[in-house]
């Protein structure tokens, strides 16, 4: 944004790394944003919300972030909400304020005044649908009940959505409440079959308090991103949700309402995806999925329900327990080709220790055809019967592994299988969620 584009390219020396998951959710993305942070100046989200929960373990210490980019436990970092993301100032406050209490320095949080907002009125009528779905016998979405669909969509129709910068405008604010709440109230109070109503003076009262406590923080992180870029100071782009559950590449209607990918960089930031030269796709060493949606390589059975307790595979937003099943290359090689991964990491390996096999999803059978590629439509991937290969386990537990030759020959083989047929170096291999359980290469 300053008068140097044509030394732009050789300026951003430090370079922009992209985490990204490569599967529903839940990969480890916050780990690893963590464990790469080191050397960027911002660690900057760019899609999704508070339906986002990134877990980061610090010497033993557990955090779960929702909005807060995974890169403010770093000290000196800035962690940027980029546009593309939508906040929920009342999580955010809270995430504030219990980092605080943890003895975290948040000055380096900046807000975009362009990211949208969540009012209270999302997370009803996201409520609202998913209980009409639930009603009119539709498999409901499962979303986490954070208010982002409706969130999302207030945005795309323009005239109804709020954004962060008008939570310091609050004569703006007021104009644009006066007429979004009334048509808010009559289109929920459709949904659930009731009269609702909205009180536009406390709504405006709720807003103007957040804004007043998070103004300091609101900014164009756009000129900011810019900056820094041209400045030649390394970024981290923090994908929230998963790849599978982008909203164009994922399996549609059972995603979320973003662009999880790294596509969503740019819109999501004003800095175009161009600027990363290291793509980085974080691969649970086996799948979970939460909320509804079809999942091939699903387990019902003991192997499942070990993997749940051994990876505490419960929701960080929800609680949920999350569905487990073996890993599903078809749908990773997929998801990596999207992102143009250069590398992956490979997560949770730990927890399939004790296994007497594992096994991993190479192609799909459909209407007893074989395909190896993923079926970004629920309703077809709700007809794909996995076809699997089958590799030896591992029995000796890996938590204290701190290089590849600490790894089983057994696991060293299902790393190796998993490059091979995704076709991406794996470069990080996680063994626990500490900071400190990392093998890099
Ligand atoms: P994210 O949403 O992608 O950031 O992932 P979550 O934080 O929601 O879920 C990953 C969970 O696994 C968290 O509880 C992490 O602390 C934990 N975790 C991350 N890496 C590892 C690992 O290598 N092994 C084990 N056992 N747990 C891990
Ligand atoms: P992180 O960043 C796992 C899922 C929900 C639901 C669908 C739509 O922690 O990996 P939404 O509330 O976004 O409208 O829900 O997407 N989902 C996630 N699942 N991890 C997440 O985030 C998710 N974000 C959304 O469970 O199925
Ligand atoms: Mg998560």
């Amino acid at each position: 944004m300053t008068a140097t584009t044509g030394t732009r390219a050789s300026q951003n020396r430090a370079g922009c790394t992209a985490v990204v998951g490569l599967q529903w959710g839940d990969e480890g993305k916050g780990k690893v944003v963590d464990l790469l942070s080191g050397h960027a100046a911002a660690v900057v989200r760019y899609n999704g919300g508070a339906n986002a929960g990134h877990s980061i373990v610090i010497g033993g210490k557990r955090f779960a972030l929702h909005l807060m980019p995974s890169g403010i436990l770093r000290p000196g970092r800035l962690a940027v909400i980029g546009n593309g993301v939508v906040v929920d100032p009342a999580v955010l406050l809270s995430e504030i304020a219990s980092l605080e209490s943890a003895g975290v320095d948040v000055s380096g949080l900046r807000i975009s005044s362009r990211a949208h907002v969540v009012m209270p009125y999302h997370m009803d009528e996201d409520a609202a649908r998913e209980a009409a779905l639930r009603t009119g016998n539709e498999q409901a979405i499962g979303t986490t009940l954070r208010g982002i669909g409706p969130a999302y969509a207030d945005k795309a129709l323009r005239t109804s959505g709020v954004r962060m910068g008008d939570l310091v405008r609050p004569d703006l604010l007021r104009r644009k409440l006066e007429t979004i709440a009334p048509a808010k109230a009559r289109l929920v109070g459709v949904l659930k079959g009731e009269a609702v109503e909205y009180d536009i003076d406390a709504l405006h009262a709720q807003a103007v308090r957040a804004g007043e406590a998070l103004g300091p923080y609101i900014t164009d992180t756009t000129y900011l991103l810019h900056e820094l870029c041209d400045g030649g100071r390394g970024l981290l782009f923090e994908g929230a949700n998963g790849t599978l559950l982008d909203l164009d590449h994922g399996g549609f209607p059972f995603v979320t309402s973003s662009t999880c990918s790294v596509l969503g960089i740019g819109p999501g930031t004003g800095l175009t995806e161009r600027c990363l030269d290291r793509v980085v796709g974080i691969v649970k060493a086996y799948s979970t999925r939460v909320g509804g949606g079809p999942m091939p390589t699903q387990l019902d059975d003991a192997v499942g329900d070990r993997i749940r307790e051994r990876g505490r595979e419960f929701g960080t937003t929800t609680g949920r327990p999350r569905r487990c099943g073996w890993l599903d290359l078809v749908a990773v090689r997929y998801t990596a080709a999207v992102n143009r991964c250069t590398e992956l990491a490979i997560t949770l390996l730990d927890v399939l220790a004790g296994l007497e096999s594992l096994r991993v999803c190479t192609a799909y059978r459909v209407d007893g055809v074989e395909t190896d590629r993923f079926l970004p439509d629920a309703d077809d991937l709700a007809r794909a019967e996995p076809v699997y290969t089958t590799l030896e386990g591992f029995d000796e537990e890996i938590t204290t592994a701190r290089s590849r030759a600490d790894l089983p020959q057994a696991a060293l083989a299902y790393l190796e299988f998993i490059e091979r047929f995704v076709g991406v170096p794996v470069k990080i291999v996680s063994v626990g969620p500490d900071r400190e359980q990392t093998i890099l290469d």
